[in-house]
C-alpha cells in the first residue's frame, strides 16, 4: 500500500508525475469542497506536500490529524506555521542548497540590471528612440561598489563570491557575526548606511516582517540601490514604493513582493524598478533538483529513515 499525502498545490511537471508514481497523492488543489474533501481523508493521509504560500496552517494540521511529515519544495518555509507542527510533533522538511547557485545568478542579475538598466536600455532600442534620440544615458557600474548582504546564508554566500567576482566589496549583517572574510555590521540601518547595494537574502516570516522600512531605506539614500530575493514581507511595501517614487533611493531589482502572485500596479509606472515574477530559482535543472529532494525526505520518512534536510 503506498503511503497517502495531500498535495496542495499543482508541482513542477516532473515532480508532479513523480510524487504521484510513488505515492497515494489527494490533490487539495482540485477538491470542489475543501472541508469535505480533508474529512474524508483525515484518518489516512500521513503526509503533505507543499510549496510557496500554500504552506500549511494549524487548521489544516487538525483536519489531517494522522499527519507525519510536511514536505516543502523551497528553502523558504515562512508560509509554514513551524510553532504548529512542532506542537504536534509534525516532521517539516525544506530543500536547500540545491537552489542556492541559481538564485545567486538571479541575485547579481538584478543587480547589473537595477545598475545597468539593460531592460530599460533595451526597452529604448525596442522603442526605434537609439536612431530618434542618441545613445541611451550613461548608467551605474558595479565594481568599486560594496554590496551589503543582509541575511549572510548559504544563498547569501554564493550571493557574495559572485559579487567579488565582479569587483565589489561586500558586507553584511547577520543577527550573528559569522566566520567570513567580510566586513559585519551590527544592524541593517549600519549596513545600509555602509553600502550602494542593499542584497536583501534574509528568510522571511515574523522575524523579519518588514525589516527594511523607512529607516533603512533612509540609510541606503538617494544614490543606494535595494534588491530583494528573499520574500516581499522583508520590506515594506508601500514605503519602498513611495521612496522609489520620490526617488530617495535610486532603484530598486524585486523577485519578490508582498502579495504574490498580486504586483501592486504602482510598481509598473516606475522606470528605476527591474521586477522579476519570482523566478529566483526557476530553471528546469533547479526545480528538478528541489522536486527530487522533496520527494526524497518523503521517501526516506515512510521507509522509516531519518529525513535528510529537516527544519524541525
Ligand atoms: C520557490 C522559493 O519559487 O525556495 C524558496 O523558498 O521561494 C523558491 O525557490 C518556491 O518555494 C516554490 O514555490
Amino acid at each position: 500500500m503506498k503511503p497517502e499525502i495531500v498535495v496542495t498545490g499543482k508541482l513542477f511537471a516532473r515532480t508532479q508525475e513523480a510524487i504521484e508514481r510513488e505515492f497515494a497523492c489527494h490533490r487539495l488543489f482540485e477538491a470542489k469542497e475543501r472541508a469535505a474533501f480533508l474529512k474524508e481523508l483525515a484518518q489516512r493521509v500521513r503526509g503533505l506536500a507543499t510549496f510557496g504560500p500554500n504552506g500549511a496552517d494549524g487548521e489544516l494540521m487538525d483536519a489531517l490529524p494522522k499527519l507525519e511529515i510536511i514536505s516543502n519544495f523551497g528553502v523558504g518555509v515562512d508560509a509554514i506555521d513551524l510553532a504548529a507542527a512542532q506542537s504536534r510533533g509534525i516532521i517539516v522538511t525544506n530543500t536547500p542548497d540545491v537552489l542556492n547557485d541559481c538564485v545567486a545568478d538571479t541575485a547579481m542579475a538584478l543587480v547589473l540590471n537595477t545598475l545597468r538598466r539593460f531592460p530599460q536600455s533595451e526597452g529604448y532600442l525596442r522603442s526605434g528612440y537609439w536612431a530618434t534620440r542618441g545613445a541611451y544615458p550613461l548608467s551605474a557600474a558595479l565594481g568599486g561598489k560594496t554590496l551589503g548582504i543582509l541575511g549572510l546564508g548559504r544563498i547569501g554566500e554564493a550571493i557574495a563570491r559572485r559579487a567579488l567576482a565582479f569587483g565589489m566589496k561586500i558586507r553584511y549583517h547577520n543577527r550573528r557575526k559569522k566566520d567570513v572574510p567580510y566586513a559585519y555590521d551590527r544592524d541593517p540601518v549600519a549596513l545600509a548606511k555602509n553600502s550602494d547595494v542593499l542584497m536583501i537574502a534574509t528568510p522571511g516570516g515574523a522575524e523579519t516582517n518588514r525589516l527594511v522600512g523607512a529607516k533603512v531605506l533612509d540609510a541606503l539614500g538617494p544614490e543606494g540601490y535595494a534588491v530583494n530575493i528573499a520574500r516581499g514581507s522583508v520590506i515594506d511595501e508601500p514605503v519602498l514604493l513611495r521612496y522609489l517614487r520620490e526617488k530617495r533611493i535610486a532603484g530598486a531589482g524585486l523577485d519578490v513582493f508582498a502579495d504574490e502572485p498580486r504586483v501592486d500596479p504602482e510598481f509598473f509606472a516606475l522606470d528605476n524598478a527591474v521586477l522579476l515574477p519570482h523566478v529566483g530559482s526557476a530553471t528546469a535543472e533547479t526545480r528538478g533538483a528541489m522536486g527530487d529532494l522533496q520527494i526524497e525526505n518523503l521517501r526516506r520518512h515512510f521507509a522509516g529513515k531519518p529525513v535528510l534536510t529537516r527544519v524541525l
